[in-house]
């Protein structure tokens, strides 16, 4: 024992009623000062529970000041707690050991510091015979350790329950994912599969994990396949990568894959693009199929096209040819109508040629340059294509060209066939007429919206009503002989060039087909 505890004990054995009396505490007024000044509560307690000294510091306990602490008992200061500490002390008196580490907490009456804690330490003064004869009372103050370890507490409670509902959420989406997540080792060996990952491919869990995705890699994407899992060691990340995998049955999956690299991990996930892929592969060969069939068709097209429109020049070369035979024939020859004859074989097989030309180059959608041209002149040399089979026909022909007219923009050949083709049609039309005049009349005037408009008339017996709406189809035809083909030939070329063609009966006979040529509006 230090002299200063012998001292005290000494004091505190001989003095008792001393100090208790006179309120003094100590005879050492350093010892007196460290008991005012600690930091801590300090206390003397008589073995009967009674103040005999007292510290500042502890009256914050309970709210009442040191000098009415001395003398009195705890039961008669702080009544509240007065159970525990008679309870210590008997404790301590019965033990003779020091009891450590109780916790009080604010017992004042005015509950001024109910939220405030302490806690005590409890030791025994004994006298040099071993009686204890008071006992010591330490209290510190841990109001605010308390608060910071319940802080801590709480917040390390909502952490944990932070982490678990993250770790729950984790563990959701990982399996409910559809798509597959995947986590390798640098080398690219499976650590980690989610559910996605095994139903996808059809392998067990077991199957793959700890082993490399190499052997399931399609042997023609293998090599691209490691060197992107090189980069991705390197630290690169994946963005896009399709590549085959095997699936159990043996068959393979198409999988986009993305990845990063992280910590000697790689995060991947893959979408199952396998449906897409077949699809986009049917798609294609679909496409290829009526392209080809198209193909056939432009051809079938192309092919009727020709027939159709190279009929004409073919009939003339042949009258003419014949025409050219009957001349030499003579006794005596006349030389200038074979001439004639030879001639017109020679023009009609140079517009056999450029039909030919016009046709292929509509089929192809060449754009041909379209030139100013005048309606008059392009009626007047149809008519001189056709006149000899207007008069072998006995038809009746009749213009109304005026010469004022606008010029138009488009293509000579095709205009020219179409005028061909509705002439024909109208001659054809007029072929079973007996008791009237087989006329037919073309006219070029300007319209309403000043646009020039062609029309073609006959007298022939009309278009059955029922018609009207497929007269314009191609291969619709009336005519034992006839390929069906005129109209619609004429209506494309007319609409390649912007304008209109359309038919309505004639009072009281026949048909007239209007049309809008190239620069014109369309109109009705
Ligand atoms: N001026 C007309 N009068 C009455 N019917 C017509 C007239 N022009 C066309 N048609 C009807 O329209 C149908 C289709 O005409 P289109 O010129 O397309 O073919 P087509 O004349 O029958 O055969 P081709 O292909 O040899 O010309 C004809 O079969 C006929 O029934
Ligand atoms: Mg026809």
């Amino acid at each position: 024992m230090r002299p200063y505890h012998l001292k005290i004990a000494r004091d505190v054995h001989g003095s008792l009623q001393r100090t208790f009396r006179l309120g003094r505490s100590f005879d050492f007024p350093e010892l007196q000062l460290i008991y005012e000044t600690a930091p801590i509560g300090l206390a003397f307690l008589s073995t009967d529970c009674r103040y005999l000294l007292i510290n500042r510091h502890l009256t914050e306990i309970c709210g009442i000041s040191v000098a009415e602490h001395i003398g009195r008992s705890v039961r008669e200061t702080v009544p509240d707690i007065a159970q525990q500490v008679e309870n210590i002390v008997q404790t301590v008196l019965r033990t003779g050991e020091p009891v450590v580490g109780i916790e009080v907490n604010g017992q004042r009456p005015d509950k001024q510091n109910a939220e405030r804690f302490w806690t005590t330490n409890w030791h025994p003064l004994k006298s040099p015979e071993g009686t204890i004869i008071g006992i010591s009372v330490a209290a510190e103050e841990i109001t605010e350790r308390k608060r910071a370890e319940a802080a801590l507490r709480e917040l390390n409670e909502t952490l944990e329950q932070r982490v678990k509902e993250e770790t729950q959420e984790r563990i959701q989406i990982w399996n409910v994912c559809q798509d597959l997540l995947v986590i390798t080792d640098l080398e690219g060996k499976f650590l980690k599969v989610n559910p996605a990952g095994t139903a996808t491919l059809g392998w067990h869990e077991s199957e793959l994990l700890g082993n490399s995705s190499q052997w399931m890699i399609h042997p023609d994407d293998r090599k691209q396949a490691l060197a992107e899992t090189e980069r991705l060691a390197a630290g690169r990340i994946l963005h896009r990568f399709g590549v085959r995998f095997r699936e159990k049955n043996g068959s393979y999956r198409w999988l986009s894959w993305r990845a990063v690299p992280h910590q000697g991990r790689i995060y991947a996930t893959a979408r199952d693009e396998t449906e897409q892929k077949y699809a986009e592969d049917r798609l294609r060969e679909a496409q290829q199929e009526l392209e080809q069939v198209s193909r056939q068709t432009t051809l079938g097209a192309m092919t009727g096209s020709i027939a159709h429109e190279i009929n004409q020049p073919l009939s003339a070369i042949i009258a003419h040819g014949n025409a050219g035979l009957r001349w030499l024939a003579r006794k005596d020859p006349n030389l200038d109508e074979v001439q004639k004859a030879l001639q017109h074989i020679v023009g009609d097989g140079l517009r056999a040629a450029d039909i030919i030309t016009s046709i292929r180059g509509m089929f192809r959608k060449d754009s041909h340059e379209k030139l100013q041209l005048s309606v008059n002149d392009l009626v007047r040399e149809v008519l001189t294509l056709i006149h000899g089979d207007l008069d072998r026909r006995q038809i009746v022909f009749q213009s109304e060209l005026h010469d004022a007219l606008p010029k138009i923009r488009g293509e000579r050949v095709p205009l020219q066939q179409v005028l061909l083709n509705l002439i024909m049609n109208a001659v054809e039309a007029m072929s079973a007429v007996t008791g009237r005049e087989r006329q037919l009349t073309i006219r070029a005037a300007l319209n309403e919206r000043i646009n020039v408009r062609v029309t073609v008339e006959d007298a022939g017996n009309g278009i059955d009503p029922a018609h009207l709406d497929h007269i314009f189809d191609p291969f619709f035809t009336t005519k034992s002989n006839g390929m069906g083909l005129g109209l619609s030939i004429c209506r494309s070329i007319i609409e390649a060039h912007g304008g209109k063609l359309w038919a309505l009966p004639r009072s009281p006979f026949g048909t007239t087909f209007f049309l809008t040529p190239p620069s014109a509006e369309s109109e009705q």
